[in-house]
């Protein structure tokens, strides 16, 4: 199925719901250290989304995620369920937040490192959020999705780490997970050609060691299966008529 292109009152909502989602990793922040655990991460964002943002937490309940939040922590890649794990200095961990404000979506995630991180953790993250940056500044009319993957792809694999295949970014709006696919590998000029009004995530997961991953039998935790470390960053994008905005950077951040 093609992506839908949104109107111009569908886009408004998006960049309300998106706004929420960057709030939410703003308000966050300062929580993340040494000694609290992920479920404590989870309850703090569920109450300020539910109570002061009046919206919708996406992921609790989605297809039987029983959490708010998603947390993956270390060599975690992707949708690690909040608990009783408690975070320790020189972890890296990735929180990842999607909200639904008046029936729309805002997904959204960054990695906090946690007291002192080491040369290579630090590495990781400033790459991840680099490969992230050089996708998003592709958006523009014309381009491809090919194009996007290929920037990524290239960055993360010249500074030898390597992209995660089997999770990618994906259209965004009423739905949480819409077509299409954003693939952060591939080839410049294949697939979808983009057109102003389209809303979709640039997500790369970027891993110190080699791409493969493994599904832990919760059903949802994805680890690197050399256990190296891995990093992940999200925002949600337009593409405008011109180029892009990002729906969920907050005014005076960088991206
Ligand atoms: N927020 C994740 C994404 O970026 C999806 C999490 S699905 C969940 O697409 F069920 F784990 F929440
Ligand atoms: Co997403
Ligand atoms: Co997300």
């Amino acid at each position: 199925m093609p992506a839908t292109v949104k109107t111009t009152e569908q886009i408004d909502k998006m960049r309300e719901a998106g706004r929420l989602a960057g709030e939410v990793l703003r308000m966050v922040r300062d929580h993340v250290k040494p000694g609290i655990t992920t479920g404590e991460l989870d309850q703090i964002c569920h109450d300020y989304i539910i109570n002061e943002q009046q919206a919708i937490p996406a992921p609790l309940n989605y297809r039987g995620f029983p959490k708010s939040i998603c947390t993956s922590v270390n060599n975690v890649i992707c949708h690690g369920i909040p608990g009783e794990k408690k975070l320790k200095n020189g972890d890296i961990i990735n929180v990842d937040i999607t909200v639904i404000k008046d029936g729309f979506h805002g997904d959204t995630s960054k990695m906090f490192q946690v007291g002192d991180t080491g040369v290579l953790a630090q590495r990781l993250c400033r790459v991840a959020h680099e490969a992230m940056k050089l996708g998003i500044e592709m958006v523009r009319p014309g381009i491809h999705l090919g194009d996007i993957g290929h920037a990524i792809q290239t960055h993360v694999e010249q500074n030898r780490f390597s992209v995660v295949r089997e999770y990618c970014g994906h259209g965004i709006g009423e739905e949480f997970h819409e077509d299409p696919q954003v693939l952060h590998y591939g080839k410049p000029g294949t697939r979808e050609e983009l057109v102003p009004g389209m809303t979709f995530t640039i997500e790369p997961m970027v891993n110190a060691g080699k791409r493969f991953c493994r599904l832990l039998p919760d059903g949802w935790t994805v680890v690197t299966k050399d256990r190296s470390l891995s990093a992940q960053w999200e925002h949600t994008i337009l593409v405008t008529d011109d180029s892009y905005e990002v729906l969920t950077r907050l005014e005076g951040d960088d991206i």
